[in-house]
């Protein structure tokens, strides 16, 4: 049975064949876990070479990875479509180590109004005080919008597409275009998209994922990527991801490896639920709109058909703004098979509050009413419509 990876079969064919540990350990399916910080070399030469290969998948101590980081960075290539991927130990890592690796000191650079929270702390904090300035854009900027807000000294351009907590769609290919005519990288957060969304296809040069939803599965790990499709940006990212010490856990990485093998049937199973329950609030006299990009209403429903194959189950719903955020909140507070949890992807469904929580200086995100974020996990759709319906008929008419 070949090992590699099966580049041109169906993704749930390719998620349950990438970096498997084929005949090598005894013929178990599984790759093992191999921790370790010592790698010992067979004698004083070979040390050499494995220095001169240490971004290039070659062990040479244990901050550098090893077989289970391997395997992971294999298939989230797969996921990506990209060439090379390096394993960080949360999501918001892989976040900032790219920013670090392509910004220095005087560079600016371009951030959407939408982006989750803890990267716009880290440019207004750490990145500022390092005299990296970033300018907040309009996230539904268009080509001439974009190429307009580029400078001289503009070496990033991030983008999320779509944000995650109002789901504006981003133009990433006309974002793109305006960033790479200008000498700028294109960096995106494609944690929503996941595999729906090809970044390197769609003109993207980093793509970051927090693995630490759909791919783990189970909210029991943190893990992030951050996947290119050069060798010079694996060079870059890798250098970069080695000077500042960043490791990730081999138990967490097998975690990953083992959560992803069902991620194609838990992301049909939970996209097509989070659609039908998005439908089901749309139809709600309490709601105002949802914010959830696969419905028709969606502002930029045209873009996310024309860039996406699919959908996962993160959206937003806005109530009808005679309601209060209070009232929102204890709507979300009375909630019973909806946990309160800033994160998602995992198996069990989620609701959070989003107006008043999220810093926007754009003046873009405001949607007319309270807003509130909901995941969609593996429960059964009418016990979650129930439970919301009982939510919401509480509210006063
Ligand atoms: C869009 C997005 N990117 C990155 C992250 C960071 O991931 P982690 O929680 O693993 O640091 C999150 C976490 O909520 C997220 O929602």
């Amino acid at each position: 049975m070949p090992e590699a990876p099966h580049g041109k079969d169906r993704f749930p064919t390719r998620m349950s064949h990438a970096g498997r540990a084929g005949v090598k350990i005894h013929g178990f399916v599984n790759p093992g876990v191999h921790r370790g910080s010592t790698v010992l070399f067979p004698d004083c030469d070979s040390r050499k070479a494995g220095a001169a290969k240490r971004y290039d998948q070659f062990m040479t101590y244990g901050t550098q990875g090893g077989p289970t980081h391997y395997a992971l960075e294999d298939v989230i290539c797969e996921i990506e479509g990209g060439t090379r991927c390096t394993i960080f130990g949360t999501g918001l890592a892989a976040v900032a180590i790219p920013l670090l690796a392509w910004l220095k000191a005087g560079d600016h650079c371009l951030m959407p109004d939408s982006v989750y929270g803890p990267a716009r702390s880290l440019a207004d904090t750490l990145l500022k005080g390092w005299g990296i300035e970033t300018t907040y854009y309009d996230p539904c900027v268009d080509e001439a919008g974009m190429a307009a807000l580029i400078r001289p000294n503009t070496k990033v351009v991030y983008t999320e597409s779509p944000g995650s907590h109002t789901f504006e769609v981003q133009d990433v290919p006309a974002i793109a275009r305006a960033a790479h005519a200008r000498g700028a990288k294109v960096l995106m957060d494609n944690t929503w998209g996941i595999h729906h969304f090809q970044p390197f296809a769609h003109g993207v040069d980093c793509s970051i994922q927090a693995l630490t939803k759909y791919v783990g599965g189970h909210s029991d790990i943190l893990l992030g990527s951050a996947t290119v499709n050069s060798e010079e940006d694996h060079l870059v990212l890798r250098a970069a991801a080695s000077l500042l010490g960043q490791y990730a856990s081999p138990d967490d990485c097998w975690l990953a490896l083992r959560g992803v093998r069902t991620m194609a049937v838990r992301l049909k199973e939970q996209g097509a639920a989070g659609l039908e329950v998005a439908r089901w609030l749309e139809g709600r006299p309490e709601v105002k709109q949802v914010l959830h990009p696969a419905l028709p209403s969606h502002p930029q429903h045209a873009l996310f058909r024309r860039d996406f194959t699919g959908t996962c189950s993160l959206f937003g719903v806005v109530l009808q703004p005679r309601y209060t955020q209070a009232q929102m909140m204890a709507l979300v507070d009375g909630l019973r098979l909806f946990g309160i949890g800033a994160s998602w992807g995992g198996f069990e469904s989620l609701a959070i509050p989003t107006t008043g929580f999220v810093a926007r200086t754009a003046g873009t995100g405001d949607f007319g009413g309270p807003t509130f974020r909901v995941h969609i996990g593996l429960e059964a759709v009418p016990d979650l419509i129930a439970d919301l319906e009982q939510g919401l008929s509480a509210l006063p008419r």
